[in-house]
Parts: C-alpha cells; structure tokens; sequence
C-alpha cells in the first residue's frame, strides 16, 4: 500500500465547501455575503437590549458617549475630549452645560430625543436623530453623568 505524506496533498485541491455554493456563487459574491453577515451580527450585539434593561450603567454611560461622538458631535460639544469641532457653527449648546440646568431630567432628554424640533416655524432646530429606544437612554445616561452636582 502507497503511504501518503502531507506533501502528497495539493492544497488547492482541498475545498471543503458544499459543492452547490461553490457552483452558484462567484468568490466575491461569497464574501461580499461574509462582510454582510459579519455587519448584521455586529447590529444584533450592538442594539441587543442588556439584561438589567432598566438599571443605568457605567456600560450604558460609556456606550452613549461613544453614540454621542458618533453623532451628536455633529451639532454639539458632545465631549470635551471629541476628537473633532462641530460642523455646526456656532455649536448648539454644549452637552456639559444642558446637563447642569436644573430642569432636565433623564425623562426629558429622553422624550427631546425621539421627536423632531425642526419645522416651518423653526428651521434651524434639532432634527430627530433616529435613534433606537436603548440608545436613546444610553445617550440621555450619558448626558446627565456630565451634571456636576448631582
Ligand atoms: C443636526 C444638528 C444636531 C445634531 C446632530 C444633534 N443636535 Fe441636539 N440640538 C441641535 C440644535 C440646533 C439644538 C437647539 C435648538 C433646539 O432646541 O431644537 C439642539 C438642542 C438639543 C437639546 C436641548 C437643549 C437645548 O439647548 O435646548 C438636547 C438635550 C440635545 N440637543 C441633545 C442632542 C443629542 C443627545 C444628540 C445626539 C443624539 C443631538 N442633540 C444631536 C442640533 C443638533
């Protein structure tokens, strides 16, 4: 009997593979189809909603000052430590100075975030941000842990 060593194997011929896919479906579309699977997992983590839901975290604070820079930065001094200037000049008002008015709560942020407040009669105000509900409370934690006097 022949004995066969791992140089015996020639690697290209090894295609684990269904046969099927291989025929119906061109390399590029295989991955193209990878990097769209890869996206949708990373979107199911991303807006799982966490297991304590309710309770506000240091998660839920660290994840909405990510969210914040992501998009809020656009338009306002989200972090001071933001990596870039808004493009909105001059900025609406910085997220360090709503945070110390006495008449925002959490609840408030929340119900300013899932609406529009611009229009006909106010042009230049907050668009809605679109935001998911757990985002939006990540967000409205992350504002509020900017209040100073707690
Ligand atoms: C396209 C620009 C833009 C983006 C993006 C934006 N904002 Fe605003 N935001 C504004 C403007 C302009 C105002 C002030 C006018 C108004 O009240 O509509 C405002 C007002 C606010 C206020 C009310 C405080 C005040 O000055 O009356 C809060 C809270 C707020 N933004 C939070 C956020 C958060 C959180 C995000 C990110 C999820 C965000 N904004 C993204 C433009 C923006």
């Amino acid at each position: 009997m022949a004995r066969y060593g791992l140089e015996d194997f020639d690697a290209d011929q090894i295609d684990d593979r269904p046969i099927a896919v291989v025929l119906s479906l061109s390399r590029s579309r295989m991955l193209n189809m990878r990097i769209l699977l890869a996206g949708l997992v990373a979107l199911f983590i991303a807006t799982r909603p966490g297991w304590g839901q309710e309770a506000q975290t240091a998660s839920d604070v660290q994840k909405g000052r990510q969210l914040a820079i992501l998009i809020c930065a656009n338009c306002h001094v989200a972090a001071s430590s933001q990596p870039f200037e808004p493009i909105l000049q001059p900025p609406a008002s910085s997220f360090e100075s709503i945070a110390q008015r006495e008449s925002i709560s959490a609840d408030w942020v929340q119900t300013f975030l899932a609406t529009t407040h611009r229009g006909l009669d106010n042009p230049r105000g907050m668009p809605n941000p679109e935001l998911l509900e757990s985002q939006i409370k990540q967000v409205a934690a992350y504002l509020l842990s900017l209040r100073k006097n707690p």
